[in-house]
């Protein structure tokens, strides 16, 4: 099949993008770089020896993506590209209102325009706000706490109306939980723009020594150690994942929703032990106060996505932190070496 991913550059995007030409899909990408480096797409045509074509664009730039329309016949859509920092949607809310949501209403309109009718979009437990229990299930009432989490909501019901209107289209929903590791060959994996939000990226960079001591947000949760759980699932089953949901659109499923997720909850210090095990590394940290917005316990319920996408991840948090740190300690300052 003919796949346009856009923001195909970035960390899940990069990872995508590689199993999906290894299954043999053409791919065209469309990035703006802004929070991603064109050479995770150069190390991923040499990991598989495919070729990826390129386009440096902006979902804004209407013109731009309509030529892409015109010059590819395009059979599906895997939906990343988005500015996906907490924080920095609260200091810059419209910039995020734009950019995620205009974005995709200008992506949306370009594939009404040309009859491509199949996309997957890549959605985030962050919908599911602070759940009333765990595991967490598709049915969960939906709210969100920040305007980033707002982006994603809002782009499901976007999403969700659009399917309403027009029983043709076929949506994949994935909500993912917490996206961690590396493809096995260390040549690409996680590479933030600037001082990591993420508890992962954050407890590689101390082990390589680009910063000196991790501050765990709060071990006075109602949790086994009082530190923060999440369920930490690895990118690569997490890119299985969508090639499964793409599969799914070809039996037009309509609208489809599934937790991407391992189904169990790690804390913090369960991720510091498990990094210190797989670098040999010990991970200097202090408690800090909570961060404002976090929650204690977060995990799936991934059994809907087990039984209709016939997908599961494998990969343990050992295995996550083996991968994360042959990306960190090959690429110290990740893509910019
Ligand atoms: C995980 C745990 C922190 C950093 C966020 C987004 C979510 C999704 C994934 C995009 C928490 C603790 C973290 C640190 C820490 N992103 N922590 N010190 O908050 O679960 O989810 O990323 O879709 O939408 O909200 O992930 O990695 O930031 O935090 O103690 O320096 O690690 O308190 O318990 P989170 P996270």
């Amino acid at each position: 099949m003919n796949v346009l991913v856009t923001g195909g550059a970035g960390y899940i995007g990069s990872h995508t993008v590689l199993e999906l030409l290894n299954e043999g899909h053409e791919v065209i990408v469309i990035d703006n770089l802004s929070n991603s480096s064109k050479e995770a797409l150069r190390r991923v045509q040499e990991i598989t020896g495919k070729e990826v074509i390129f386009y440096k664009e902006d979902l804004l730039n209407k013109q731009q993506v309509d030529k892409i329309f015109i010059n590819h016949s395009i059979d599906s859509v895997i939906h990343f590209a988005g500015y996906k920092a907490v924080g920095e949607s609260v200091a810059e809310p419209l910039m995020y209102y734009d950019n995620n949501i205009t974005g995709t209403i200008y992506l949306c309109e370009a594939m009404k325009k040309h009859g491509v009718k199949n996309i997957v979009f890549s959605s985030s437990a962050t919908v599911y706000g602070d759940p009333h229990k765990v595991p967490i299930t598709e049915d969960f009432p939906l709210s969100a706490t920040n305007p980033y989490g707002r982006t994603k909501l809002f782009i499901e019901y976007i999403l969700k109306d659009l399917h309403v209107a027009d029983e043709s289209w076929n949506i994949a929903l994935l909500r993912y939980f917490n996206p961690v590791g590396a493809h096995k060959s260390g040549q690409i994996g996680e590479d933030p723009n600037d001082i990591p939000n993420n508890l992962m990226p954050y407890v590689s960079q101390v082990a390589v020594g680009k910063l000196k001591e991790l501050a765990i947000f709060g071990d006075d949760y109602p949790t086994h150690d009082g530190t923060g759980v999440r369920d930490y699932i690895h990118v690569v089953d997490l890119a299985i994942g969508h090639l499964k949901a793409l599969k799914k659109l070809n039996s037009n499923p309509g609208l489809a929703v599934y937790n991407l997720g391992t189904g169990k909850g790690s804390s913090v210090l369960d991720m510091v032990k498990a990094f210190e095990k797989a670098s040999g590394k010990k991970i200097p940290y202090k408690i800090a106060p909570r961060r404002p917005g976090d929650i204690a316990e977060c995990y799936a319920d991934p059994s809907k996505a087990e039984k209709e996408l016939n997908w599961t991840a494998t990969r343990g948090i050992e295995e996550m932190c083996e991968d994360t740190w042959r990306w960190q300690s090959k690429n110290p300052n990740g893509y910019k070496n």
